[in-house]
C-alpha cells in the first residue's frame, strides 16, 4: 500500500504542542503516512538566522501534503515576517481554496442563542488566492497631510471559475447547497464578474441548489438563521472575515480546522488548525489540541483514507459529547489528556 509523505511543522508556540497531538492521533489511526518533521521556527531563528531554509519550498514539494502547527512570536520576530512562509506556501502551490468548517458539536457551549448542532453545521470556502490580498497599489505623499494610499483588488476569472467550481463539487458532497457571497450592488466591477461567472458555473451544477447574499446580509444571517447555510463560497477579504464569525459561533479558536487545498494535486495542500502560536499560552500544556486534530482529519480526508478520517471526526464529537475539554471549553483538561480522551475513543 502506498506511503503518503507528509510534512509536519509544528512552527511556534502552542503550534508545537497541538501537532505533537494530531501527530499521535494520525499515527493510532493509520499506518499509511510517512511523517518528516521540520525544525523551522521562531526557535531555529534564534540559533541559525534563518526562519527557514533557502531552498524549504522545494523541500516540501515532494510531499503529499503539509501539516502546520502555527508560526510567530511576535516578541522575537516581526509577524510580517515569521508569517511568510505560510503567505508564500499559499501562492506558490497555488492552494486556491481555503476550507475552513462551521460545525457546532453537542456538548460545546455555543454563544448564539438557542442553535443547536443541528442548527451549525456549514463550510466557508475562502479564495486563498487573489482578490484582495493580491498587495497591489501604494502611498504617495506619505506623512504629509494629503497623503494617499491605493489598495487594488484583482478578481479573474478564471480564479472565480475554479474556487466556484470547488464549492459546487463540495456541495454535491453535503446538503447540496451553495451560497456565493460578494457586495456586487456596491463594488461594481469586480462582483459584478463575480454574480456573471456564478451563472455560467451554477448551470452547470443543476442538482446544487445555489443563491448569493452581500457580505453585510450575510454576516448577519450567520449570526440569526446559520441553519441556512451549506456550502459558502466568498472572496479572499470577505473568507477571512466571515471564517472568524463561522469559528467563533461554532465553539471558538480551539476547534476551528482549516484546509488549504490545491485541487488539482499538482502541488500539495497544506493544513492547519485556523488559531495562531497563542504566545499567552505557550508553555502552559493548555492549549486545546482539537482544532490540529480536527484539521489533520481533513487531510486525510483529502488523502481518500475516508474511514481513518471518520475515526477522528466521531471521536472528537464523542470526547466533546461528553463534556470532556481543556480550560478554554470551560474544561479541566490539559492538551495532552484532552488527546489521550479522543485517542481513547477512536476505535
Ligand atoms: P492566536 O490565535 O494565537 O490567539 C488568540 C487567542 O486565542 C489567545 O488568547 C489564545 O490563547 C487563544 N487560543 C488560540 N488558539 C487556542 C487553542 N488551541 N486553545 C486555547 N486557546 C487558544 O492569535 P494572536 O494572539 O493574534 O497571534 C499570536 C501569533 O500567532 C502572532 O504571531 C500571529 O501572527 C500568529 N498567527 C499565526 C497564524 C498561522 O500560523 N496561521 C494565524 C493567526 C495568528
Ligand atoms: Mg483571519
Amino acid at each position: 500500500m502506498r506511503q503518503f509523505k507528509i510534512a509536519v511543522y509544528p512552527g511556534d508556540g502552542i503550534g508545537v504542542e497541538v501537532t505533537e497531538q494530531a501527530v499521535r492521533v494520525l499515527t493510532a489511526v493509520t499506518d499509511r503516512l510517512a511523517l518528516t518533521t521540520l525544525p523551522w521556527s521562531v526557535a531555529q531563528y534564534e540559533n541559525t538566522g534563518r526562519l527557514v531554509p533557502e531552498d524549504y519550498l522545494e523541500q516540501l514539494k515532494p510531499h503529499d501534503a503539509i501539516l502546520l502547527g502555527a508560526l510567530g512570536w511576535p516578541a522575537k520576530v516581526p509577524d510580517h515576517l515569521s508569517l511568510v512562509p505560510i503567505i508564500r506556501m499559499r501562492q506558490t502551490f497555488d492552494q486556491y481554496a481555503c476550507v475552513r468548517p462551521a460545525q457546532l458539536f453537542s456538548g460545546v457551549c455555543c454563544p448564539l442563542a438557542n442553535k443547536t448542532p443541528k442548527d451549525i453545521d456549514f463550510v466557508v470556502i475562502r479564495e486563498n488566492s487573489e482578490g484582495e490580498y493580491v498587495s497591489l497599489g501604494g502611498r504617495f505623499k506619505i506623512g504629509q497631510p494629503e497623503e494617499s494610499a491605493l489598495e487594488a483588488a484583482v478578481h479573474t476569472r478564471l480564479g472565480v471559475e475554479r474556487v466556484l467550481r470547488f464549492g459546487f463539487e463540495l456541495a454535491r458532497t453535503r446538503r447540496r447547497h451553495l451560497t456565493m457571497i460578494t457586495k456586487s450592488n456596491a463594488l461594481k466591477h469586480g462582483f459584478v464578474m463575480w454574480d456573471e461567472v456564478f451563472e455560467e458555473v451554477r448551470a452547470r451544477y443543476p442538482d446544487v441548489q445555489s443563491d448569493k447574499q452581500h457580505v453585510d446580509a450575510a454576516s448577519m444571517n450567520f449570526v440569526r438563521r446559520p441553519e441556512f447555510f451549506d456550502v459558502v463560497v466568498a472572496s479572499n477579504l470577505f473568507g477571512d472575515i466571515l471564517t472568524d464569525l463561522g469559528g467563533v459561533i461554532a465553539g471558538g479558536l480551539g476547534l476551528a480546522a482549516s484546509a488549504n487545498i490545491n485541487p488539482e494535486r499538482k502541488f500539495p495542500s497544506m493544513f492547519e488548525p485556523v488559531h495562531g502560536s497563542a504566545p499567552d499560552i505557550a508553555g502552559k500544556g493548555i492549549a486545546n489540541p482539537t482544532a490540529a486534530i480536527l484539521s489533520a482529519g481533513m487531510m486525510l480526508e483529502f488523502l481518500g483514507l475516508r474511514e481513518a478520517a471518520g475515526a477522528i471526526q466521531k471521536a472528537v464529537e464523542r470526547t466533546l459529547g461528553e463534556g470532556l475539554g481543556t480550560p478554554d471549553l470551560g474544561g479541566k483538561l490539559n492538551t495532552a489528556q484532552l488527546a489521550d480522551e479522543i485517542i481513547r475513543r477512536l476505535k
